[in-house]
């Protein structure tokens, strides 16, 4: 049996993501911070009768994850398929001019060193295997920083050069690297923004293998609108 890490799974895309590639035959490693959380959430998925088990981990603490994903493939096989998709926390989300040093240690820490740390940790044995798939989730600021969510729109932008390095050089090794922005907020809306959705587009990434990055909607179709300035400006309610 195949299995699906996530890294930063709650009840929103990440449940939606495990129940899709559990469908698909997969055991589903949930890693998080809270466990109540991740129990509720492995409950919801033996419920279903699929294969799961829950890891408590902080994404910020690299050694958290490294262990984490050491004990899911101990548990349930090596990793397959890594999705990793941690929410940004309120506090990463200040205005630019207000952003010190400090407040950017949570998120490169968040989104840069934990990805790098997943990333590290899975990739020996997909490398063995010859195959593996790597998926990374973020915010529209990944792609168009914006004042309102500096913290996002910085470490994103890293976490994004970093994985699009991966796809690059993992490419030819039969590992497939791609990063889902999703510019709206999930479960907001249209059918297409319900996390089951968005778990169809991250399962279509998986087997079909393709570019690095996919847009879950245009940006401008989101409501980024030009500003005087000539930046990308969202004027409704942040997502990061
Ligand atoms: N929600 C949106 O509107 C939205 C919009 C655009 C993009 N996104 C992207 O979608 C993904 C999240 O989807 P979702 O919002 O539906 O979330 P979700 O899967 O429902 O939950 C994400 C989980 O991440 C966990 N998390 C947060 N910080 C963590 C940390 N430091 N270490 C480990 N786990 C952590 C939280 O659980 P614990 O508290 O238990 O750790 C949270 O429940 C992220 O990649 C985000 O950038 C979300």
């Amino acid at each position: 049996m195949s299995t699906l890490a996530i890294v930063g799974a709650g009840a929103g895309l990440g449940l939606a993501v495990a129940r899709r590639f559990a469908r698909e035959g997969f055991a589903v490693a949930i890693i998080a911070r809270r466990p109540e959380s991740v129990e509720d959430l492995v409950a919801r998925l033996h419920g279903d009768g699929h294969r799961a088990a829950g890891f408590v981990a902080d994404a910020r603490h690299p050694d958290a994850v490294t262990t984490a994903l050491d004990r899911a493939a101990a548990e349930l096989g090596p990793v397959q398929v890594l999705q990793y998709s941690p929410a940004p926390a309120r506090e990463f989300m200040k205005p630019v001019l207000e952003t010190t040093v400090d407040d950017l240690v949570g998120p490169v820490q968040q989104s840069v060193y934990g990805p790098v740390a997943a990333a590290r940790q899975v990739l020996p044995a997909m490398r063995a295997a010859g195959r593996g798939t790597l998926l990374f989730v973020n915010g529209a600021s990944a792609v168009r920083p914006r004042d309102a969510v500096t913290g996002t729109s910085v470490a994103f932008a890293a976490e994004s050069a970093y994985a699009r390095l991966l796809h690059e050089v993992l490419a030819p090794h039969g590992i497939h690297v791609a990063q889902l922005i999703i510019p709206f907020g999930i479960g907001d809306g249209p059918p297409g923004h319900a996390p089951e959705a968005l778990a169809d587009v991250l399962w279509s990434l998986h087997t079909e293998r393709d570019a690095f990055r996919t847009f879950a909607e245009p940006l401008d179709a989101c409501g980024f609108a030009p500003t005087a300035a000539g930046v990308l400006d969202r004027r409704d309610t942040p997502s990061a």
